[in-house]
């Protein structure tokens, strides 16, 4: 059984997953859009090549942010709700690389993006979320455990790029700002909140998810420093830790 079919019906719901070509994505996305159950779904992906009935692709790159900005324009231009964003494009442990907006590539593709993404359709949201039973209305932010393993500090806002550090302390940075941001969108707009529910505005649920350690493109294209990652990813598939794309979803 996937973990798809313990899904409820989501019918007449319309959803956004960034990251197109992800294992995650492939089995908690596609599959149920290509079931017909999801009534729009919208893939987001570098090169809007994946469609089908009920499923079409809007093309973004997380590092131009003017195209991020483009895609939520186009997309409030063609829908009228939004139930979902689940903000799953991202990348690890890459080569450090600062984009032509002037943030170190992990920061910007994992954290910026998303946040830039979210304030746009933000409002659209919301609207959706009135009249709907409470939680309706979700945002999920696949996050890491590895936002354990930011800077002890926490976020550098004095130079994010972090230029002394390794590349996969940049991905823990940037996982961590998914949590952090995570939190305060719960406080401004999340059901438990006082001001969300006051102001009788909307409500939107939003949580950050780690999907375990999953089969996936992510570590391939991660150039570690040393053999660490890849031998504690060796460990972990010998104890039978390391799943497929399903059971991550
Ligand atoms: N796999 C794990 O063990 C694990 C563990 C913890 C958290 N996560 C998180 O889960 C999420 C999905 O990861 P995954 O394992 O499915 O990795 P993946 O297979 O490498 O998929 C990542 C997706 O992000 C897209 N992407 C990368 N850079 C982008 C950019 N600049 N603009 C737009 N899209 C971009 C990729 O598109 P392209 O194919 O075009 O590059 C791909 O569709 C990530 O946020 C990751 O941090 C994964």
């Amino acid at each position: 059984m996937s973990s798809c079919d313990s899904l409820p019906d989501l019918g007449r719901k319309v959803y956004i997953v960034t990251g197109g070509n992800s294992e995650i994505l492939v089995f908690s996305f596609l599959y149920q859009a290509c079931q017909n159950s999801i009534e729009q779904s919208v893939l987001h992906n570098r090169s809007s090549s994946t469609a089908c009935r009920t499923c079409y692709s809007l093309e973004i790159d997380h590092l131009s942010l003017a195209t991020v900005v483009s895609s939520a324009k186009l997309f409030l231009a063609k829908e009228t709700a939004l139930h979902g964003l689940a903000n799953n494009a991202g990348i690890m442990a890459t080569t450090f690389r600062i984009s032509k907006e002037g943030h170190e590539a992990q920061w910007q593709t994992n954290y910026l993006a998303p946040w830039v993404f979210i304030s746009r359709l933000l409002l659209l949201m919301l609207k959706t979320s009135k009249g709907l039973p409470s939680r309706s209305v979700r945002i999920v932010n696949l996050s890491s455990s590895g936002h354990y393993s930011a800077p002890k500090g926490g976020i550098n806002f004095s130079d994010t790029s972090l230029p002394d550090a390794s590349n996969l302390t940049h991905y823990d940075q940037s996982k961590l700002a998914n949590v952090l941001h995570t939190k305060t969108l719960n406080q401004l707009y999340g059901p438990d909140w006082p001001s969300a529910a006051a102001a009788g505005n909307g409500e939107i649920w939003t949580t950050a998810a780690h999907p375990g350690l999953i089969e996936s493109n992510l570590g391939v294209k991660a150039e570690m420093p040393s053999g660490f990652f890849v031998e504690r990813h060796k460990s972990v598939r010998r104890s039978g830790g390391r799943w497929d794309g399903d059971r991550g979803a």
